[in-house]
């Protein structure tokens, strides 16, 4: 049987392995240390923002960010509906609601003008509106012109999750310098990893001081352990940092075999009815998006449902997914109020990620492609 060949495998190389081996060397190897600082200058500089945090996770610096922003019992975040729950679960942490927005069809990021309807709505409801999350959904930026001057009009804060996003842009601007503050991930199946980690960012100094006070239990400058409030562990080690600086000198690297992976599927899949590439019937097209997951659409003439195309990919040792399904449909905030068109439910019908790790060879692309191609013509 031949290999599996994963979604987004961490893709590490001796690159990493020096990077790491000297850190160890050179004794940092409890909490903090020169790696996690240059680890921050280094990403910092990369996203073109004043100052960056590491973290233990991206879920913690969306928790940190939200925090910072005023989100607490008694408000709401607005946020996409597609997203990973982690997103939505750091709104909850604060005390707040979370209120969910549908996508739009075209690339599956936010509706921006459902978003500002939500927002105008909850305010004449005389609900308060902590802040609004915009999420960078597979490696692609949010509509950021379509409702961010508007939002500055109303004075609601935005926080961006980029966890899936580092390297993109929009017009120009890298993903991690839209709002307040922003969140990057470096899961291990993200553009890049430290196997587990994240990344607060910021132009403004206090909103990263204050986080990393918060961040490191909540301590006081003081001889002893003094606390006069709640605090969370949240930092990177030194030996993870190391990690992600290696991954960093490789970013562009891993970017550019990402687009050329995706440029392989359109090539081994463009003449097959039935199948569309998310995104490409947008205005935009997806030079400035990080490829960190290439996403297929179904309609009726592909035959065949997601179900049985990710089982099919799945039986020949291939790993393909749904797209998130919305949150508005998770049990766990199905109850929660959600403003949809049916746009994200669709898609979560009808879309599947393909493997799409900076590792994989041209030759695992291609058996993906004739994978994809059997399943679909034998439908
Ligand atoms: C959109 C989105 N937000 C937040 C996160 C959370 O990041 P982490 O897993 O580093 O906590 C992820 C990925 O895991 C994500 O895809």
């Amino acid at each position: 049987m031949s290999d599996w060949i994963y979604l987004s495998k961490a893709d590490v190389t001796e690159v990493e392995e020096e990077y790491v081996l000297s850190a160890m060397r050179s004794g940092w190897v409890a909490p903090l240390g020169p790696d996690v600082d240059a680890f921050e200058r280094e990403v910092a500089d990369r996203v073109g923002v004043n100052h960056a945090l590491a973290l233990s996770s991206g879920t913690a610096a969306l928790h940190l960010a939200l925090l910072h922003a005023g989100a607490r019992p008694g408000t709401v975040v607005v946020l996409p509906t597609m997203t990973f729950a982690a997103s939505a679960n750091a709104v909850v942490y604060t005390g707040a609601e979370p209120v969910f927005v549908d996508s739009q069809l075209s690339d599956g990021n936010v509706d921006p003008d459902l978003l500002l309807d939500a927002v105008d709505t909850l305010r004449a409801e005389g609900t308060e509106v902590a802040a609004v999350m915009a999420v960078d959904l597979f490696g692609r930026c949010v509509d950021y012109d379509r409702f961010v001057r508007e939002l500055v009009e109303r004075d609601v804060p935005l926080v961006e999750d980029a966890a899936e996003a580092l390297g993109a842009a929009y017009r120009g601007r890298p993903a991690g310098s839209f709002g307040v503050a922003a969140a990057l991930s470096f899961n291990g199946n993200k553009i890049m990893t430290t196997s587990g980690g994240g990344m607060l960012l910021s132009d403004d100094a206090a909103v990263i001081d204050r986080a990393r006070y918060l961040a490191t239990q909540a301590r006081q400058p003081a001889p002893w352990y003094e606390h006069t409030e709640v605090g969370y562990n949240y930092r990177m080690s030194n030996l993870l940092a190391a990690l992600g600086r290696g991954q960093l000198s490789r970013l562009d690297e891993m970017i550019a075999r990402r687009k050329q992976i995706r440029l392989l599927y359109r090539d081994g899949l463009s003449d097959v009815p039935g199948l569309s590439f998310l995104g490409d019937d947008h205005e935009r097209d997806d030079s400035e998006d990080n490829s960190w997951l290439t996403v297929l659409t179904l309609n009726e003439q592909a035959g065949t449902d997601v179900d049985a195309l990710v089982d099919a990919l799945g039986s020949g040792n291939i790993e393909a997914r749904h797209v998130w399904k919305p949150m508005h449909l998770q049990p766990m905030y199905a109850g929660h109020r959600a403003f949809t068109t049916g746009a994200s439910e669709r898609l979560f019908h009808t879309g599947v990620t393909l493997p799409s790790g900076a590792g994989l060879t041209d030759d695992d692309i291609h058996r993906v492609t004739a994978s994809l191609r059997d399943t679909l013509e034998r439908a």
